[in-house]
């Protein structure tokens, strides 16, 4: 059954590790949305990381055919660079990767903005700096420049000069168009062969389709924390619109969370933790961004944010990640929903006994200690829909089926 992993609190809820996890029963796995900002990490079974930022998660699958949709923005250096990596590990993917000719290139002068931006304003986002932003911005003011432009060299040059001129109060003058043309060149050479109708290609195959959402539902453009949010729909939407899928195509919607919360960047998060709690996940989960390397702020799981992301989303199913990083708490807290005080939203707390001994060798719920099946229990019970996976180590293998 096609199905559609996606994020639901704000981002590296662990959907690569799912999507890994979930890949052998599928032919097809699609992105859909987002770029090179996302940092999906895979663990391989003989320990080996491996992390994924514009290609699937599920790449490793030799049997997977792997698309990128035309609702990404994508970074030629970086695809070449993910491409060459691959294949140094022996994984082959050029002739079973299919990219969109509809899917927008980030360019160098979309990083220089990014990145000015997020230095000179006092109110930063905390972007990735990855030119996300300014890409999509291209994108709605109808300037951009798309894979297809690739494989016209002769309109190519002109359509480079628009979007530098489109910028031209914000980039420096001296901007070399020549040099982006002629380096856009060698990327064609590579890439020529994989750039096709994607949309096409996902709605006429009757082979299962695995859809991989990135980022998270809380830094949904519309649905997010605006305007602390990336600039592409990670919510259900983005999946139809972003891979040019009918709604027909989905058969599930697994979302993905982690037994706490993280989140990178500026804007709010009314859970966070600000004592030493806070250090142990980060250390113990390895909380750093896995693009940009910063620390990762944490809270406590969110409740009430996850029932909207159920609800916004048409969650079918759960998938809890990383429950083992809590094992050396003494106490737990789950949000379970918020009281208005008058002026602002606080969270109520149900506090939940730690376990405080390790649960990587589990392989069924029952296995769990008392505390930790009670953990679990507890978010299950105010949830509406079940949770079927649950992540208890790092490894490939560490998954519980439920
Ligand atoms: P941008 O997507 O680089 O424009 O960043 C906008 C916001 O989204 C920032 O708060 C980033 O930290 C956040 N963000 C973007 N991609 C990811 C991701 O893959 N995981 C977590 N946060 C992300």
């Amino acid at each position: 059954m096609n199905t559609v992993i996606l994020g639901v609190q704000f981002g590296d809820e662990s959907k690569g590790r799912v999507a890994d996890y979930l890949a052998p029963n599928f032919k097809y796995a699609a992105r859909a949305a987002g770029g090179a900002n996302a940092g999906h990490t895979v663990v391989l079974d003989n320990g080996t990381k491996f992390v994924t930022r514009l290609l699937p998660s599920a790449i490793s699958h030799g049997h997977i055919k792997c698309v990128l949709g035309q609702g990404m923005v994508i970074d030629p250096n970086v695809l070449l660079a993910e491409i060459k990596d691959c294949e140094n590990r022996g994984i082959s993917i050029r002739n079973r990767l299919y990219i969109s000719h509809n899917a927008h290139l980030v360019m160098p002068y979309h990083q220089y903005l990014d990145g000015m931006r997020e230095d000179k304003t006092s109110s930063r986002i905390g972007t990735t700096r990855k030119g996300i932003g300014p890409t999509y911005e291209d994108k709605c003011r109808r300037n951009g420049i798309r894979m297809e432009d690739l494989l016209e060299p002769h309109t190519l040059e002109s359509k480079i000069w628009r979007a530098v001129v489109g910028w031209e109060n914000d980039i420096p003058t001296t901007t070399p168009v020549n040099k982006l043309y002629n380096d856009l060149m060698v990327c064609a050479d590579v890439l020529r062969n994989n750039i096709c109708d994607t949309s096409e290609l996902l709605n006429s195959t009757d082979e299962p389709i695995l859809f991989e959402g990135a980022q998270g539902t809380m830094l949904d453009i519309d649905a997010g924390t605006y305007p602390y949010v990336t600039s592409s729909s990670t919510t259900i939407g983005g999946i139809l619109t972003g891979a040019g899928v009918s709604h027909k195509k989905i058969g599930k919607v697994v979302g993905v969370f982690k037994a706490y919360l993280t989140r990178v960047g500026a804007g709010p998060m009314p859970t966070e933790i600000f004592n030493s709690d806070a250090d142990v996940i980060r250390d113990i989960g390895n909380e750093y961004g896995s693009v940009t390397k910063r620390p990762r702020r944490i809270g406590w799981v969110d409740l009430d944010q996850l029932r909207h992301a159920i609800t916004i989303n048409g969650v079918d199913e759960l998938a809890m990640a990383k429950m083992d990083v809590l094992s050396a708490l003494d106490e737990i807290k789950i949000c379970v929903k918020y009281f208005d005080d008058g002026e602002q939203l606080r969270p109520i707390y149900k506090l939940m006994p730690g376990w405080k001994s390790d649960i990587s060798h589990c392989t069924k719920l029952s296995e769990l200690p008392l505390a930790a099946k009670d953990f679990f229990n507890a978010i299950q019970e105010e949830l509406p829909v079940p949770i079927t996976l649950l992540s208890v180590g790092a490894e490939r293998s560490r998954i519980i089926q439920i």
